[in-house]
């Protein structure tokens, strides 16, 4: 990894504040004044500042229950960015692996480590999210029959250069009309990837809207009794599935 970012790993120091100091000429890597924030370094070199050496601290890896009115984003921007939830140094370091909309709720990843995250994202690694979605329009029987089949061979979304991947569908629950509530259908979506509004996207292309969304599972990790807001460390075994 780059210079700069080493430090930042295995001290308290900012980015800036790392910049800085190698611009003093206190770093030195394997003996050598070390001066470009840029120059690649690995576990087995030697790196100091003033003498001390550093040991680079593991990545890190969390759960977030995320609310509405949050977003999937480094910068706040009308909304606090989620990373404002994780209550560690250096929040802002970290990354989403797998953004939600600002009115999505449920699960978050977020980690330092970028290869881990790729693993969670990238659709070739296949890793199941599985969303619960309240839908504006009915879903009856024969109609699920046909949304199962469609979801399954793949549907084309507009701007889009491929069908969606396999997606499995089920149904949780139909809503009475007399029932208050805006949606009228409440079903579980488990898709592979994670394009742009993907949900969202799929249920307009078959003619229904989604009123409400929440995402509760990625791989083998659930939200389990976090609740909304809150967060916690990965266990090994969960950081495990993605390594
Ligand atoms: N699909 C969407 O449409 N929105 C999300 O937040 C996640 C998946």
């Amino acid at each position: 990894m780059r210079l700069d970012k080493f430090i930042c790993k295995s001290t308290e120091l900012t980015r800036t504040e790392a910049k800085k100091v190698l611009k003093s000429g206190e770093v030195r890597v394997n003996g050598e004044v070390a001066k470009n924030a840029a120059m690649q370094v690995h576990e087995n070199n030697t790196i100091t500042i003033d003498g001390q050496e550093l040991t680079a601290r593991g990545s890190r890896y969390y759960i977030l229950h995320k609310v509405v009115d949050s977003i999937c984003s480094n910068v706040d921007e009308g909304y606090p960015s989620v990373l404002n939830f994780i209550e560690v140094d250096k929040a802002f370091d970290l990354h989403i692996a797998g953004r939600l909309d600002a009115d999505t709720t449920g699960l978050v990843l977020l980690t330092d480590d970028g290869r881990w995250s790729h693993n969670v994202i990238s659709p070739k690694k296949q890793c199941q999210k599985t969303y619960r979605v309240w839908l504006r329009n009915e879903i009856n029987d024969e109609k699920l029959a046909d949304l199962v089949t469609r979801f399954d061979q793949g549907l084309q979304l507009q701007g889009e250069d491929s069908l969606t991947r396999p997606a499995i569908l089920t149904r949780v629950a139909e809503i009475d009309l007399v029932d208050e509530a805006s949606y009228r259908s409440e079903v579980l979506l488990t898709i592979t990837e994670g394009k742009y509004h993907q949900v969202k996207r799929m249920f307009a292309a078959v003619g229904n809207r989604v009123v409400g969304l929440h995402r509760e599972q990625i791989g083998q990790i659930t939200l389990g009794d976090l609740a909304p807001g809150d967060w916690r460390e990965l266990t090994e075994a969960e950081i495990a599935q993605f390594s």
